[in-house]
């Protein structure tokens, strides 16, 4: 019998400790790194502490006793964790169906390594079928919107509020053929924070929960 995906996601969250060495680890959010957090509160005598990539991610830490530092009061990460909703083999990973985007690809952008914990289910050969989240300060809402339509999606307003205060808009229809260039072009649109694709910033070690265990992928 397969695993479950939750059982994946745990073998996968496993495998990543394996990687923890010392010092202060970056955290991300949703169901994956949940599991993650977990297996750390088990080896929190290892680390200084860990830069949580939302509100919630930073509660689970606390819960376990390990320290959160504010990403200001701290040098450099080595790696940072984290899960996506959709991820090729150019390690270019569509994320924040969790809705915490920025602060994600903010965490990352201030790793060395970014090791991506996914199960199966995620590895796509095109990423977009998943919706393309992108975060927009309240008052572009509309305007954003119809420059994303512009660009052959359909944006839908989603009921949440991220951490920064701000509005999310899952943008449907996209087939991502060329991620770095998407990427680049939605953030110029004035009002927009940040999308979900991290592909200028791709995964360097990617984890993948199997039936048949995990397998790994490298990029340098
Ligand atoms: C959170 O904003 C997202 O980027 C998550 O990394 C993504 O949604 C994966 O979440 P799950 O591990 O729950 O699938």
């Amino acid at each position: 019998m397969g695993l479950t995906q939750d059982q994946l996601k745990k073998q996968v969250a496993d495998a990543a400790i394996e990687y923890v060495k010392s010092g202060i680890i970056g955290v991300g959010t949703g169901s994956t790194a949940n599991f993650f957090i977990d297996a750390l509160g088990e080896i929190k005598n290892k680390i200084e502490g860990a830069v949580a990539s939302s509100k919630s991610t930073a509660d689970r830490l606390e819960a376990h006793g390990i320290e959160v530092f504010d990403l200001n009061s701290v040098n450099n990460i080595d790696i940072y964790v984290d899960g996506a909703d959709e991820i090729t083999e150019h390690m270019h990973m569509l994320k924040g169906g969790g809705g915490a985007l920025t602060r994600e690809k903010i965490v990352a952008a201030n790793s060395k390594t970014f090791i991506c914990i996914c199960d199966e289910t995620k590895y796509v050969p095109t990423l977009g079928k998943f919706p393309l989240p992108v975060e927009v300060l309240p008052m572009a809402r509309s305007y954003v919107a119809r420059e994303l339509t512009k660009l052959g999606g359909q944006p839908q307003l989603r009921d949440f509020t991220t951490d920064n205060g701000n509005v999310i808009l899952d943008v449907h229809g996209l087939t991502i053929k060329d991620p770095i260039e998407l990427e680049a072009q939605i953030n110029q649109i004035v009002g927009v924070v940040t999308n979900g694709l991290f592909a200028k910033r791709p995964a360097n070690i990617l984890l993948l929960g199997t039936s048949d265990g995990v397998k790994t992928y490298a990029k340098n």
